[in-house]
Protein backbone atom coordinates (compact mmCIF):
# COMPACT_ATOMS: atom_id res chain seq x y z
CA UNK A 1 0.00 0.00 0.00
CA UNK A 2 1.12 3.29 -1.03
CA UNK A 3 0.06 6.50 1.50
CA UNK A 4 0.87 10.14 1.40
CA UNK A 5 1.08 11.82 4.35
CA UNK A 6 0.54 15.61 4.97
CA UNK A 7 1.65 18.14 7.34
CA UNK A 8 4.49 15.86 8.77
CA UNK A 9 6.34 17.22 11.65
CA UNK A 10 10.12 16.94 12.31
CA UNK A 11 8.76 15.32 15.59
CA UNK A 12 6.58 11.91 14.02
CA UNK A 13 9.17 11.50 11.33
CA UNK A 14 10.79 8.71 12.80
CA UNK A 15 7.79 7.09 14.19
CA UNK A 16 5.96 7.19 10.71
CA UNK A 17 9.53 5.66 9.33
CA UNK A 18 9.05 2.74 11.98
CA UNK A 19 5.03 2.23 11.72
CA UNK A 20 5.47 2.18 8.21
CA UNK A 21 8.56 -0.07 7.89
CA UNK A 22 6.48 -2.48 10.78
CA UNK A 23 2.89 -2.57 8.48
CA UNK A 24 4.92 -2.47 5.06
CA UNK A 25 3.85 0.10 3.48
CA UNK A 26 5.07 2.46 1.20
CA UNK A 27 4.93 6.09 3.28
CA UNK A 28 5.54 9.64 1.01
CA UNK A 29 5.87 12.39 3.73
CA UNK A 30 5.38 16.19 2.66
CA UNK A 31 5.10 18.96 4.99
CA UNK A 32 2.45 20.36 3.14
CA UNK A 33 -1.21 21.22 4.35
CA UNK A 34 -3.57 19.70 1.82
CA UNK A 35 -5.24 22.15 -0.88
CA UNK A 36 -6.88 21.66 -3.97
CA UNK A 37 -3.74 22.94 -5.49
CA UNK A 38 -1.38 20.80 -4.08
CA UNK A 39 -3.91 17.51 -4.43
CA UNK A 40 -1.66 16.16 -7.57
CA UNK A 41 0.80 15.08 -4.88
CA UNK A 42 -1.63 12.05 -3.82
CA UNK A 43 -1.16 10.58 -7.44
CA UNK A 44 -0.10 7.05 -6.71
CA UNK A 45 -1.17 6.71 -3.17
CA UNK A 46 -4.37 4.66 -1.81
CA UNK A 47 -4.30 6.42 1.17
CA UNK A 48 -3.85 9.69 2.59
CA UNK A 49 -3.02 10.86 6.11
CA UNK A 50 -3.79 14.35 7.27
CA UNK A 51 -2.98 16.33 10.51
CA UNK A 52 -6.16 19.18 10.38
CA UNK A 53 -4.95 22.52 9.63
CA UNK A 54 -6.39 22.23 6.17
CA UNK A 55 -10.28 22.17 5.00
CA UNK A 56 -11.26 18.75 3.09
CA UNK A 57 -13.91 19.72 1.01
CA UNK A 58 -15.97 18.07 -1.09
CA UNK A 59 -13.81 19.08 -4.34
CA UNK A 60 -10.08 18.41 -2.94
CA UNK A 61 -12.20 14.85 -1.83
CA UNK A 62 -13.56 14.84 -5.80
CA UNK A 63 -9.92 15.24 -6.71
CA UNK A 64 -8.23 12.52 -4.81
CA UNK A 65 -11.02 10.23 -5.57
CA UNK A 66 -9.94 10.87 -8.82
CA UNK A 67 -6.61 9.68 -8.65
CA UNK A 68 -7.03 6.77 -6.38
CA UNK A 69 -7.44 7.65 -2.85
CA UNK A 70 -9.54 5.43 -1.26
CA UNK A 71 -8.71 5.77 2.31
CA UNK A 72 -8.43 8.78 4.11
CA UNK A 73 -7.07 9.28 8.12
CA UNK A 74 -6.82 11.86 10.26
CA UNK A 75 -4.24 11.85 12.69
CA UNK A 76 -6.39 13.96 15.02
CA UNK A 77 -9.30 13.18 17.16
CA UNK A 78 -11.54 16.09 15.90
CA UNK A 79 -12.72 15.34 12.10
CA UNK A 80 -14.54 18.79 11.94
CA UNK A 81 -12.57 20.05 9.17
CA UNK A 82 -13.54 16.61 6.59
CA UNK A 83 -16.74 16.82 4.88
CA UNK A 84 -17.16 13.06 5.63
CA UNK A 85 -20.90 12.65 4.27
CA UNK A 86 -19.13 13.86 1.20
CA UNK A 87 -16.25 11.34 1.56
CA UNK A 88 -19.08 8.09 2.77
CA UNK A 89 -20.49 9.50 -0.76
CA UNK A 90 -17.81 8.88 -3.01
CA UNK A 91 -17.20 5.65 -0.87
CA UNK A 92 -13.81 6.85 0.62
CA UNK A 93 -13.40 5.07 3.88
CA UNK A 94 -12.25 7.63 6.83
CA UNK A 95 -10.72 7.30 10.42
CA UNK A 96 -9.60 9.46 12.93
CA UNK A 97 -6.93 9.50 15.96
CA UNK A 98 -7.97 8.22 19.25
CA UNK A 99 -5.55 9.27 21.94
CA UNK A 100 -5.96 9.35 25.62
CA UNK A 101 -7.55 12.39 26.92
CA UNK A 102 -5.49 13.07 29.68
CA UNK A 103 -2.78 15.67 28.15
CA UNK A 104 -5.46 17.74 26.84
CA UNK A 105 -7.13 17.60 30.14
CA UNK A 106 -4.14 18.13 32.24
CA UNK A 107 -3.45 21.19 30.26
CA UNK A 108 -6.77 22.37 30.87
CA UNK A 109 -6.47 22.20 34.24
CA UNK A 110 -2.83 24.32 34.11
CA UNK A 111 -4.82 26.45 31.97
CA UNK A 112 -7.53 26.92 35.11
CA UNK A 113 -5.07 27.64 37.63
CA UNK A 114 -2.50 29.71 35.11
CA UNK A 115 -5.40 32.33 34.97
CA UNK A 116 -7.25 31.99 38.59
CA UNK A 117 -3.49 32.82 39.82
CA UNK A 118 -2.62 35.18 37.36
CA UNK A 119 0.48 33.29 36.49
CA UNK A 120 0.71 35.44 33.15
CA UNK A 121 0.95 38.75 34.65
CA UNK A 122 3.87 37.18 37.18
CA UNK A 123 5.98 35.31 34.53
CA UNK A 124 6.15 38.79 33.02
CA UNK A 125 7.22 40.60 36.02
CA UNK A 126 9.66 37.75 36.82
CA UNK A 127 11.42 38.59 33.17
CA UNK A 128 12.33 41.94 34.40
CA UNK A 129 12.81 40.80 37.85
CA UNK A 130 9.81 42.20 39.27
CA UNK A 131 8.70 40.31 42.61
CA UNK A 132 5.80 41.99 43.60
CA UNK A 133 2.36 41.12 44.77
CA UNK A 134 0.23 43.87 43.67
CA UNK A 135 -2.78 42.45 42.01
CA UNK A 136 -1.54 38.70 42.09
CA UNK A 137 -4.01 37.91 44.87
CA UNK A 138 -5.59 34.52 43.26
CA UNK A 139 -8.82 32.56 44.06
CA UNK A 140 -8.40 29.29 45.25
CA UNK A 141 -10.35 26.03 43.14
CA UNK A 142 -11.77 24.32 46.94
CA UNK A 143 -14.05 27.74 47.21
CA UNK A 144 -14.98 27.80 43.43
CA UNK A 145 -17.84 26.40 41.05
CA UNK A 146 -16.40 24.68 37.87
CA UNK A 147 -18.78 24.11 34.97
CA UNK A 148 -17.64 21.74 32.14
CA UNK A 149 -19.97 21.64 28.61
CA UNK A 150 -19.53 18.53 27.60
CA UNK A 151 -18.52 15.12 28.86
CA UNK A 152 -17.01 12.67 26.48
CA UNK A 153 -14.17 11.62 27.24
CA UNK A 154 -11.97 14.70 27.60
CA UNK A 155 -14.40 16.85 29.45
CA UNK A 156 -14.94 13.32 32.04
CA UNK A 157 -11.34 12.93 32.20
CA UNK A 158 -10.95 17.07 33.32
CA UNK A 159 -13.96 16.35 36.18
CA UNK A 160 -12.17 13.16 37.29
CA UNK A 161 -8.07 15.36 37.73
CA UNK A 162 -10.38 18.11 38.99
CA UNK A 163 -12.67 16.11 41.84
CA UNK A 164 -8.97 16.07 43.68
CA UNK A 165 -9.02 20.26 44.45
CA UNK A 166 -12.28 19.91 46.20
CA UNK A 167 -14.29 22.33 44.14
CA UNK A 168 -18.18 21.71 42.82
CA UNK A 169 -18.72 20.87 39.74
CA UNK A 170 -21.29 21.15 37.37
CA UNK A 171 -21.93 19.34 34.26
CA UNK A 172 -24.06 19.91 30.79
CA UNK A 173 -23.87 17.72 27.73
CA UNK A 174 -25.84 16.27 25.14
CA UNK A 175 -25.46 12.43 26.48
CA UNK A 176 -25.37 12.10 30.36
CA UNK A 177 -21.96 9.98 31.36
CA UNK A 178 -22.35 7.36 34.07
CA UNK A 179 -18.50 7.53 34.50
CA UNK A 180 -19.62 11.02 35.81
CA UNK A 181 -21.96 9.89 39.05
CA UNK A 182 -20.85 11.08 42.16
CA UNK A 183 -18.37 13.27 40.67
CA UNK A 184 -20.07 16.38 38.78
CA UNK A 185 -24.02 17.37 39.11
CA UNK A 186 -25.90 17.31 35.61
CA UNK A 187 -27.90 20.51 34.73
CA UNK A 188 -29.44 22.37 31.97
CA UNK A 189 -26.71 25.08 30.23
CA UNK A 190 -28.72 28.18 31.82
CA UNK A 191 -27.99 27.01 35.29
CA UNK A 192 -24.46 25.79 34.57
CA UNK A 193 -23.73 29.53 32.95
CA UNK A 194 -25.38 31.21 35.71
CA UNK A 195 -23.62 29.32 38.64
CA UNK A 196 -19.79 28.61 37.64
CA UNK A 197 -17.16 30.57 38.48
CA UNK A 198 -15.16 28.89 35.91
CA UNK A 199 -16.60 27.16 32.46
CA UNK A 200 -14.75 24.92 29.86
CA UNK A 201 -15.61 23.56 26.92
CA UNK A 202 -14.97 20.17 26.16
CA UNK A 203 -17.81 19.55 23.08
CA UNK A 204 -16.72 18.76 19.03
CA UNK A 205 -17.35 21.82 16.94
CA UNK A 206 -21.00 21.23 15.24
CA UNK A 207 -23.51 23.58 13.84
CA UNK A 208 -25.10 23.50 16.90
CA UNK A 209 -22.34 24.22 19.08
CA UNK A 210 -20.30 26.93 16.92
CA UNK A 211 -20.52 29.71 18.78
CA UNK A 212 -22.06 28.16 21.93
CA UNK A 213 -20.18 31.06 24.13
CA UNK A 214 -21.63 33.99 22.62
CA UNK A 215 -22.73 37.60 23.57
CA UNK A 216 -26.59 35.74 24.66
CA UNK A 217 -24.17 32.82 26.82
CA UNK A 218 -21.24 35.09 28.14
CA UNK A 219 -24.35 37.56 29.33
CA UNK A 220 -26.08 35.12 31.25
CA UNK A 221 -22.42 34.11 33.08
CA UNK A 222 -21.43 35.34 36.54
CA UNK A 223 -19.29 38.54 36.44
CA UNK A 224 -15.62 37.71 36.38
CA UNK A 225 -16.01 34.05 35.00
CA UNK A 226 -12.91 32.30 33.79
CA UNK A 227 -13.34 30.97 30.39
CA UNK A 228 -10.98 28.15 28.91
CA UNK A 229 -11.23 26.15 25.84
CA UNK A 230 -9.33 23.61 24.66
CA UNK A 231 -12.13 22.08 22.52
CA UNK A 232 -12.21 24.04 19.19
CA UNK A 233 -11.78 27.84 18.57
CA UNK A 234 -15.54 28.03 16.87
CA UNK A 235 -17.31 27.33 19.49
CA UNK A 236 -16.58 30.66 20.81
CA UNK A 237 -17.80 34.16 18.86
CA UNK A 238 -13.94 35.70 19.69
CA UNK A 239 -15.78 38.90 18.97
CA UNK A 240 -18.00 38.38 21.86
CA UNK A 241 -14.95 37.38 23.76
CA UNK A 242 -13.17 40.34 23.17
CA UNK A 243 -16.23 42.68 24.35
CA UNK A 244 -16.37 40.41 27.42
CA UNK A 245 -12.42 41.04 28.31
CA UNK A 246 -13.06 44.68 27.30
CA UNK A 247 -16.07 45.24 29.46
CA UNK A 248 -14.28 42.97 31.97
CA UNK A 249 -17.73 40.84 32.44
CA UNK A 250 -14.69 37.85 31.72
CA UNK A 251 -12.40 37.56 34.35
CA UNK A 252 -9.61 35.73 32.31
CA UNK A 253 -9.61 33.74 29.21
CA UNK A 254 -7.44 30.44 29.05
CA UNK A 255 -7.55 29.70 25.49
CA UNK A 256 -5.32 26.83 23.33
CA UNK A 257 -8.07 26.85 21.04
CA UNK A 258 -9.13 30.19 18.78
CA UNK A 259 -11.71 31.02 16.42
CA UNK A 260 -9.12 32.34 13.32
CA UNK A 261 -6.13 30.39 14.46
CA UNK A 262 -5.43 29.16 11.16
CA UNK A 263 -2.29 30.15 9.24
CA UNK A 264 -1.28 31.46 13.45
CA UNK A 265 -0.81 28.22 14.95
CA UNK A 266 2.27 25.80 15.32
CA UNK A 267 4.55 27.97 12.87
CA UNK A 268 7.13 30.87 14.32
CA UNK A 269 5.86 34.33 13.36
CA UNK A 270 8.69 36.21 15.07
CA UNK A 271 8.94 38.64 11.82
CA UNK A 272 5.06 38.48 10.13
CA UNK A 273 2.01 40.57 10.69
CA UNK A 274 -0.57 38.30 12.35
CA UNK A 275 -3.10 37.35 9.99
CA UNK A 276 -5.97 37.90 12.86
CA UNK A 277 -6.29 40.86 14.34
CA UNK A 278 -8.23 39.91 17.21
CA UNK A 279 -6.41 36.89 17.78
CA UNK A 280 -3.62 39.29 18.60
CA UNK A 281 -5.45 42.06 20.44
CA UNK A 282 -6.65 39.70 23.11
CA UNK A 283 -3.41 37.56 23.52
CA UNK A 284 -1.63 40.91 24.49
CA UNK A 285 -4.38 41.64 27.61
CA UNK A 286 -3.04 40.21 31.07
CA UNK A 287 -5.59 38.20 32.21
CA UNK A 288 -5.63 36.40 28.37
CA UNK A 289 -3.58 33.39 28.67
CA UNK A 290 -3.13 32.04 25.02
CA UNK A 291 -1.15 29.07 23.32
CA UNK A 292 -0.78 27.70 20.33
CA UNK A 293 -3.04 24.38 19.88
CA UNK A 294 -0.49 22.58 21.96
CA UNK A 295 -2.74 21.12 24.39
CA UNK A 296 -2.97 17.53 22.81
CA UNK A 297 1.06 17.80 22.12
CA UNK A 298 2.30 15.15 24.48
CA UNK A 299 4.94 12.56 23.96
CA UNK A 300 2.23 9.33 24.38
CA UNK A 301 -0.60 11.20 22.19
CA UNK A 302 1.63 12.16 19.54
CA UNK A 303 2.91 7.79 19.23
CA UNK A 304 -0.85 7.47 19.36
CA UNK A 305 -1.50 9.75 16.75
CA UNK A 306 1.12 8.45 14.22
CA UNK A 307 0.30 4.94 14.71
CA UNK A 308 -3.51 5.63 14.52
CA UNK A 309 -2.91 7.51 10.98
CA UNK A 310 -0.52 4.62 9.35
CA UNK A 311 -2.30 1.50 11.01
CA UNK A 312 -5.89 2.56 10.53
CA UNK A 313 -5.35 3.41 6.53
CA UNK A 314 -3.72 -0.26 6.33
CA UNK A 315 -6.36 -1.90 8.34
CA UNK A 316 -8.93 -0.23 6.10
CA UNK A 317 -7.14 -1.22 3.10
CA UNK A 318 -6.44 -5.23 4.14
CA UNK A 319 -10.26 -5.47 5.17
CA UNK A 320 -9.64 -5.54 8.77
CA UNK A 321 -11.43 -3.87 11.34
CA UNK A 322 -10.46 -0.26 12.23
CA UNK A 323 -11.39 0.52 15.37
CA UNK A 324 -11.04 4.51 14.85
CA UNK A 325 -13.20 4.39 11.49
CA UNK A 326 -15.42 7.42 11.47
C1 LIG B 1 -7.12 16.95 17.65
O1 LIG B 1 -6.56 15.86 17.78
O2 LIG B 1 -8.34 17.01 17.37
C2 LIG B 1 -6.37 18.20 17.87
O3 LIG B 1 -6.97 19.20 18.12
C3 LIG B 1 -4.88 18.19 17.68
C4 LIG B 1 -4.46 18.72 16.35
C5 LIG B 1 -4.40 20.19 16.25
C6 LIG B 1 -3.10 18.21 15.94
Amino acid sequence: MNILVYEAREDEREALRRQGETLGVELTVCEEVPTLENAALAAGHQGVSILGQGQITAALLDAWHALGVRYLSTRTVGHDHIDLGHAKSLGMRVCNAAYDPDGVADFTVMLMLMCLRHYKQAMWRGQVNDFSLAGLQGRELRELTVGILGTGRIGTRVIRDLSGFGCRILAHSHHENPDVAGLAEYVDLDTLLRRSDVISVHMPLLPATRHLICRETIAKMKDGVVLINCSRGELADIEALVEGIESRKIGALGMDTSEGEEGIIHADHRVDILPNRNWFYLHQFRNVVMTQHMAFYTDAAVGSMVSCGVRGLWQMANGLPCETEL
